[in-house]
């Protein structure tokens, strides 16, 4: 296939409105709905949630775009395009390289948490978990993650079903359907709020949720807000930029950017106030950890009619979330594969799978085989998110926000900014320039240093 016919072949987003869909679908996933609840809750709350509101303003929008912008210059992978857009010789592409690293790292533990949410569709089908019974829900998790054969076993249901997804060729399929399903979930989290809110103690939910303690935080806990910004957004590893590679010419890459930031920071937030209060109400722990959604959702199920199919709607469309967001991943290293090591598109996804059939096993058995084991204190499944959401996807962000400023250039950057003169948006050019070459990587690496203890 020539370059020219793999650009046509790729070219799948054909509208504006595909493009801003898919580009959420990577975004909105278990960052929001699994993560960002449980770390606000492990940090204290309030004071981690606006710490995590400036990293995204001032730090992670700036590298979306940027990430974005360079993806659409290139068209091509991360590395391609790094290598087609530097000065020859120099290793930017390093930044693809890391990222794909990071996309076997981030799979290998994310895929398990798309595990758990299928097996709790079943779950949910079966009532098992629908109980406001801190006991019971606590024990219906923790009977899954400590069978090492329920953790496998739903890994590969998931591994198998990602890859027959991309195999057959209907990720379009999963991207209409995707924008279809998305407002339901919305609508399904507003009303959970909504029964949240009418719980007892909703008003200490939405204090530890809104009130800020700013004695709770520390350097590690702005380092993973910071990750978490990275995370939620999908920047700092190639993936923003692949897709950016799929963006029509005449799209509006900023107003995208902001779009998709504002909708991701509307679903985590429906999230946290779906379930603080549930967890002050029926006497959960805050911070219970990668835990949280899975004990004190079915809890707020519980307490109204129809509680049960709704759940099961819940995990479905929680499913799907997860699932735009996987294939986002898996097309890291896929591409790279394909247009680096000449492989096949079929060959690439084999390998990819093979890989993380190995790597993600891992994280599964973490919580029963592997219980033991540990690194620097963590064990598999917290160390490869710790590697990739707070040291790779940073470290990247630093260097494309560096790549952009000290060697692409404010020319090249205005001139891909505006859609090549279409757009008048030369002031804002200005302004994500100077993050992008002053404020981010300084902000970065500082933040990093403390978050590592390095003062
Ligand atoms: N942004 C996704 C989420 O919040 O669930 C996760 C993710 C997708 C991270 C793609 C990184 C990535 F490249």
């Amino acid at each position: 296939m020539t370059q020219d016919q793999q650009h046509t072949k790729r070219d799948g987003f054909s509208s504006a409105f595909g493009v801003l869909a898919a580009t959420l679908g990577s975004a909105v996933g278990l960052g929001n709905i699994w993560k960002f609840p449980y770390l606000t809750g492990a940090n204290g709350g309030a004071s981690f949630l606006l710490v995590y509101l400036m990293a995204t303003l001032l730090v992670a929008l700036p590298v979306m775009i940027a990430e974005i912008t360079l993806g659409r210059k290139a068209r091509a992978n991360p590395i391609t395009t790094l290598i087609a857009l530097a000065p020859s010789h120099q290793p930017w592409w390093l930044i693809g390289a890391a990222g794909m690293m990071a996309s076997f790292l981030i799979l290998s533990f994310y895929s398990e948490v798309v595990a758990w949410v299928f097996a709790y569709v079943v779950k949910a089908l079966s009532g098992s978990v629908l109980s406001s019974d801190r006991a019971v829900t606590e024990a219906a998790f923790h009977s899954l993650i400590a069978d090492p054969v329920q953790s496998l076993v739903w890994q590969w249901v998931v591994l198998a079903s990602m890859g027959g997804i991309l195999l057959l060729g209907v990720s379009k399929g999963i991207e209409a359907l995707t924008k279809k399903l998305m407002p339901l979930l919305f609508l399904l989290l507003v009303l959970l709020c909504a029964v949240s809110l009418s719980l007892e103690k909703a008003g200490e939910g939405l204090a530890f949720l809104f009130n800020p303690d700013f004695g709770k935080l520390t350097g590690a806990a702005v380092l993973t807000a910071l990750g978490l910004a990275f995370f939620k957004l999908s920047i700092g590893m190639g993936t923003m930029m692949t897709y950016g590679s799929y963006f029509r010419e005449d799209q509006n890459i900023p107003s995208t950017a902001v779009r998709v930031m504002a909708a991701d920071l509307c679903v985590s937030l429906l999230a946290g106030i779906a379930i603080f209060p549930a967890v002050f109400t029926f006497g959960f722990e805050p911070a219970a950890g990668p835990a949280l959604v899975f004990i004190t959702i079915p809890a707020v199920f519980s307490q109204i009619p129809m509680g049960q199919a709704l759940m099961v709607v819940f995990f479905v469309l929680t499913a799907i979330a997860a699932t735009g967001a996987t294939l986002s991943l898996m097309e890291v290293p896929v591409l790279i594969l394909q247009e680096c090591f000449f492989l096949p598109r079929r060959r690439a996804l084999a390998l990819t799978l093979a890989m993380l059939a190995l790597t993600g096993s891992l994280c599964a058995l973490t919580n029963s085989t592997l219980s033991g084991f540990t690194i620097f204190g963590l064990n598999l499944f917290d160390l490869f998110d710790f590697v990739s959401s707070n040291l790779i996807l940073p470290a990247g962000g630093i260097f494309i926000a560096l790549f952009v400023g000290r060697v692409w250039g404010f020319g090249h950057f205005r001139q891909a900014l505006s859609n090549e003169g279409q757009l008048r948006n030369e002031t804002m050019a200005r302004v994500l320039f100077f993050l992008l070459r002053y404020v981010s990587p300084l902000l970065i690496f500082l933040v990093m240093l403390k978050g590592l203890g390095a003062f």
